[in-house]
């Protein structure tokens, strides 16, 4: 137990207030995992609902073989972020919208899920308890990471008989390793990540490993990410594997629509409002690949890429390009009022964060 929790329990609001930072380099984080002190965990039998929810410390879980996560795939994760600002106090980003997409997807998963204010209140917890690794304002951020599986053991594909769901953080910096600067993509016309009525519009672990294949291969030809299109027509923006894209025209923004195969991601929603809000216009719409060869700029949006300014694209064996020097003006506007709103400094008009 880290000396600073000898004196009051963790899992009060509050008691971290003395801590020291953890002990590591907060001038090179990147997207890896840093094992810390706390995580919680609350379970649920089919038929059931959550609840004794508790912290406990950071560890391996036990899960049976037949778990129904282990075998049949039963199972969602969430991403979000918290801030330390200069006051020391933290701010968690929209937790409730992670919340109600974490109960979209269990129903489509047949699932149970914890309610908006079970996980708003775990997330809390979580990251109180682990306070000493959220990084120094500036340096980056403590990424949350929200789990929901089928624990029970299945033999038989059926729903799982028994659910946990389980929160762990680990603090981050940037999540390419280009950090700032532009990513490279290539658009993937042969594999796909995702079918209409299938589960692609929910953030099922499963879609994850679906997309290792053509983002290992094109990460092999120095790319940094894969673009996808639809898999019926072949010619419509879907996402890029771990972000969802926008494409800039003059003061037009466009973006893929939501429509079951495209994870609703909630930086993606953020953006566009703060988008508009800034006076541009936003498409939501079916875009077409051809659009990305006229597009004046393209980023990509998402929790963990927060706004990538994207450098260039290639399909087909064409390449373009959008400058490589960092990022396009309208990226960086977006991108500046963004991380603004959610490290606390700028007026919260939204009430988007949650303050800690
Ligand atoms: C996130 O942005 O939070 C995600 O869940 C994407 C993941 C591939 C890191």
């Amino acid at each position: 137990v880290p000396s600073c929790y000898s004196a009051v329990s963790p899992f009060k609001r509050g008691a971290t207030e003395t801590c020291e930072l953890a002990d590591i380099d907060w001038d090179d984080l990147g997207f890896t995992y840093v094992p810390t002190d706390y995580m919680y965990s609350m379970k649920c039998t089919k038929g059931g609902n959550f609840s004794k929810g508790e912290l406990q410390r950071f560890g391996n879980i036990e899960l049976s073989p037949s778990a129904g996560v282990l075998n049949y795939g039963q199972g969602l994760f969430e991403g979000l972020k918290a801030y330390r600002k200069e006051d020391g106090n933290l701010l968690l980003f929209r937790p409730e919208e992670n919340a109600m997409r974490m109960i979209m997807g269990a129903e489509r998963m047949c699932m149970p899920s914890p309610t908006v204010e079970q996980f708003v209140d775990a997330v809390k917890a979580t990251v109180l308890a682990n306070k000493r690794w959220v990084p120094p304002p500036g340096k980056g951020s403590l990424y949350i990471r929200p789990l929901l599986m089928g624990s029970g053991a299945v033999l038989g594909l059926a729903p799982s008989p028994e659910y946990t769901f389980l929160i762990y953080v680990s603090p981050v910096g940037n999540y390419f390793k280009e950090g700032v600067a532009p990513i490279h993509l290539i658009v993937e016309y042969e594999l796909h990540r995702a079918t209409p009525g299938g589960t692609g519009g929910v953030k099922t672990i499963g879609n994850y490993a679906a997309v290792l294949k053509a983002q290992s291969a094109a990460k092999a030809r120095g790319f940094s990410d894969v673009l996808y299109l639809d898999c019926v027509q072949k010619k419509y923006l879907e996402e890029v594997s771990s972000c969802n894209i926008f494409v800039v025209k003059g003061n037009t923004i466009s973006t893929p629509a939501i429509k079951g195969t495209i994870l609703p991601g909630i930086t993606r929603k953020s953006i566009i409002d703060v988008a508009r809000s800034q006076g541009f216009q936003v498409e939501e719409r079916l875009v077409t690949v051809d659009e990305l060869l006229d597009a004046d700029e393209v980023f990509c949006t998402g929790t963990a890429v927060v706004v990538s300014p994207v450098g260039s694209i290639t399909y087909k064996g064409k390449r373009v390009s959008y400058g490589e020097e960092g990022f396009g003006a309208v990226s960086e506007q977006l991108y500046s009022v963004l991380t603004k709103l959610q490290m606390g400094l700028i007026e919260d008009k939204m009430n988007w964060t949650v303050e800690l």
